[in-house]
């Protein structure tokens, strides 16, 4: 497995993780899968700003990606970003989330942001402890600022200084 840029032929593979989420989790806040379109309209923009999108390649398969983008979009925030990771539900818990922020940090160190957030849903253990496990550090909690699944969501922000 290998950590590398992701390329336009990798965006069916990243659709389907990140669509996996939406339907399934409380990771990802939207509640109708994206559109090839609009998946191809987020992936546009994070090339057209230079921001990375890394992917986790096992043997030419992807099977995770990590990318960031601006936190928000005013110009005073410029050295802060939000930052996202998903892993294929039959590839987690084995290194490879880990493998991707690890990566996306570096990134964003080489790339002079002063700090990176995180979003979370506060019902996402596994992201949480990721997090936790990297430095990370809760900064701010919204009580039910989202629902999904016919129940409220708390927002979790987590922080890393780079
Ligand atoms: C969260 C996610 C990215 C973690 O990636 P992963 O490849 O499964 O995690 P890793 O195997 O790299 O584990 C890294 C650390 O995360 C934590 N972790 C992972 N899965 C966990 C789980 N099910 N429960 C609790 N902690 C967990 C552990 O601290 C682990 O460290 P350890 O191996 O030393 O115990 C992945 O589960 C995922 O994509 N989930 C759905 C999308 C999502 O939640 N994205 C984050 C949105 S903020």
């Amino acid at each position: 497995m290998r950590i590398r840029a992701a390329r336009p032929a990798d965006l069916p593979a990243l659709l389907e993780i990140y669509n996996d989420a939406v339907v399934h989790t409380t990771a990802s806040w939207d509640l109708v899968p994206w559109t090839p379109v609009e998946h191809a309209e987020w992936y546009a923009t994070k090339a057209g700003h230079g921001h990375p999108v890394m992917v986790a390649d096992d043997n030419g398969v992807v099977v995770g990606y990590a990318a960031y983008g601006p936190f928000r979009p005013k110009a005073g925030y410029a050295g802060t970003m939000e930052h996202s990771v998903y892993v294929h539900p039959n590839h987690q818990g084995k290194g490879i989330g880990r493998a991707l922020l690890v990566a996306i940090i570096d990134a964003a160190r080489a790339d002079g942001v002063h700090a990176l957030i995180g979003g979370l849903s506060a019902d996402n253990e596994a992201s949480t402890a990721l997090h936790r496990s990297l430095g990370f550090v809760e900064v701010g909690r919204l009580p039910e600022v989202g629902r999904k699944f016919d129940r409220w969501l708390d927002l979790v922000l987590v922080q890393l200084f780079l």
